[in-house]
């Protein structure tokens, strides 16, 4: 393993804006951090598969009522926008690592604000559909843990992921109240005739449209290789 790769191993285990998932563990989802008398009040967004979490970030810095927490299974990079955070004393921002299968346990029902899906894997493969974050399971959970008029949030480089995304929310009973084709463009008409749809009121923060004003590295991959950005926001009723 790269020696880069195992010092974050080493080093984010010291972090205490993380936390570890361990097994076998039964805490009440009441008892974690984020859940402190400091933090009462404010409005609670989790960042799913966050990596290096650079949306987290980019939320907590740009509105500090906002109480961000970045979930990724992967600790190395998780360490990469904890130690960021550490060192721009943002206290509005914590990392998780555990799978998102597991997150219920570790927030509160109805206590959630926004999700953000930020560059899932489109799992590709058909006996793989499940593992995508729109799928009908990670739906059940969001509707569990978000507020009553909360809202998912999906930017992605996938048209497989983002048509999949609208008809598994639609089949669920959700509803789709953005869908941008090009957040870096918005207002397109496409040649299919299809209108980029905003049925929500957007805010003077840069979370609006796809938050064009935060770009993570995969982004930022994508958009060298001329792949554009999609964004959709549903609420699940
Ligand atoms: C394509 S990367 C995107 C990372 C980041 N959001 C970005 O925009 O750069 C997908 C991330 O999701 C994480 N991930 C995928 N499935 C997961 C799961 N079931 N539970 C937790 N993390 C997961 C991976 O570890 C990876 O960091």
């Amino acid at each position: 393993m790269a020696k880069n790769k195992l010092h974050k191993y080493e080093r984010v285990k010291h972090l205490h804006n993380v936390i570890f998932s361990q097994f076998g563990e039964s805490k009440s989802p009441g008892s974690y951090p984020w859940y402190g008398d400091g933090y009462r009040g404010m409005k609670m967004v989790l960042e799913l598969g966050c990596g290096k979490g650079e949306h987290s970030l980019g939320f907590a810095v740009a509105d500090s009522s906002r109480l961000c927490v970045g979930i990724d299974s992967k600790s190395h990079r998780i360490c990469v926008g904890a130690e960021k955070a550490l060192g721009q004393d943002l206290e509005n921002v914590f990392f998780l690592r555990v799978r998102i299968e597991r997150i219920r346990e570790f927030f509160v029902k109805h206590s959630i604000d926004e999700i953000w899906l930020t560059f899932p894997d489109p799992h590709l493969k058909q006996r793989a559909i499940k593992n995508r974050l729109s799928a009908p399971p990670f739906l059940d959970s969001y509707k569990y843990l978000l507020v009553p008029g909360g809202s998912v949030h999906l930017k992605t480089d996938s048209d497989l992921l983002y048509n999949y995304t609208r008809e598994s929310v639609e089949l669920w009973g959700g509803r789709v109240v953005a869908a941008l084709h090009d957040i870096h463009k918005n207002g397109d008409i496409h040649e299919n005739g299809d209108i980029d749809k905003v049925d929500i009121p957007v805010g003077d923060d840069n979370s609006g449209f796809g938050a064009p004003g935060i770009v993570s590295d995969f982004e930022a991959a994508a958009l060298s290789r001329g792949v554009s950005i999609k964004y959709l926001a549903f609420t699940l009723g």
